[in-house]
């Protein structure tokens, strides 16, 4: 079985936000991504809304066919949004306001209590809860015994040496090794995080993992691959525009 994908649409509305305009729009992303093959669409609503905005949340909620996970911060707010709206997977994801991207995984061990009671509110509104984590096994452990079924393992050290080969070796065995630990806990492993066209393979081919996560590599390749027809399509405008 190959592992699914989930395309994280979060930069469509980084571009749309730049402008302060209403296209592009995540809505619209999302189906041309479910119809090319996405297994899942993950929006994360930030505390800051950099990105994704409640109203796209509400209005993806209605039109997402496949599944949606929502990934957020482990914040009373945020609990209270996602059991309003109720998408099919939450995320708990840790965020700090200056960062650029989710930088590390949550780490359950300094707030096992806080997040326990937020898990079982998502759980009662019968949302799946998943916690973005480092791979590192006490993680997975603390993960396992808040009683969720799923977790996702940061991919980003990986990616992030994945030109220098003894790194890359080293933080792909850690992942490989995290995710039959998890799996012998019950757990279902996700990953994402840095993840592209150059180092996905590897990660892939683990056979454990369930779902890959995946954002900026493939809208920042929807541009590029994109841009001869946006320039072609503009250009034959203009040159029609002045035949009568
Ligand atoms: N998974 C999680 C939990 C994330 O926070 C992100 C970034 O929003 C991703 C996956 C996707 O990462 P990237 O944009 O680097 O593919």
């Amino acid at each position: 079985m190959f592992p699914l994908l989930g395309v994280n649409i979060d930069h469509i509305a980084t571009i749309r936000n730049a402008r302060g305009i209403n296209w592009p729009d995540p809505v619209q992303a999302a189906y041309i991504a479910e119809q090319a093959g996405a297994d899942s669409i993950i929006v994360h609503l930030r505390e800051d809304r950099r990105h994704i905005t409640e109203r796209d949340v509400q209005i993806l909620r209605q039109t997402i066919n496949t599944s949606m996970t929502l990934e957020m911060a482990a914040t009373e707010d945020m609990i209270n949004i996602a059991c309003r709206l109720i998408p099919n997977y939450c995320c708990l994801v840790p965020e700090a306001r200056e960062e650029l991207t989710t930088e590390g995984g949550l780490d359950i061990l300094n707030c096992h209590t806080k997040i326990r009671s937020m898990i079982n509110k998502l759980i009662q509104s019968n949302i799946e809860v998943s916690i973005f984590i480092d791979a590192e096994e006490k993680q997975i452990a603390a993960a396992a015994d808040l009683g969720i079924n799923m977790i996702e393992i940061h991919t980003g050290l990986y990616a992030h040496n994945f030109y220098n080969k003894n790194e890359r070796e080293k933080f792909l065995n850690r992942i490989k090794v995290c995710a039959e630990y998890g799996s012998i806990l019950g757990l279902q492993i996700n990953v994402g995080h840095g993840l592209d066209y150059h180092n996905i393979k590897p990660i892939a081919a683990i056979d454990l993992i369930r779902e890959i996560n995946i954002g900026h590599a493939i809208i920042s390749r929807a541009v590029i691959v994109g841009l001869d027809k946006a320039v072609r399509d503009m250009k034959s405008l203009i040159q029609r525009s002045r035949i009568l």
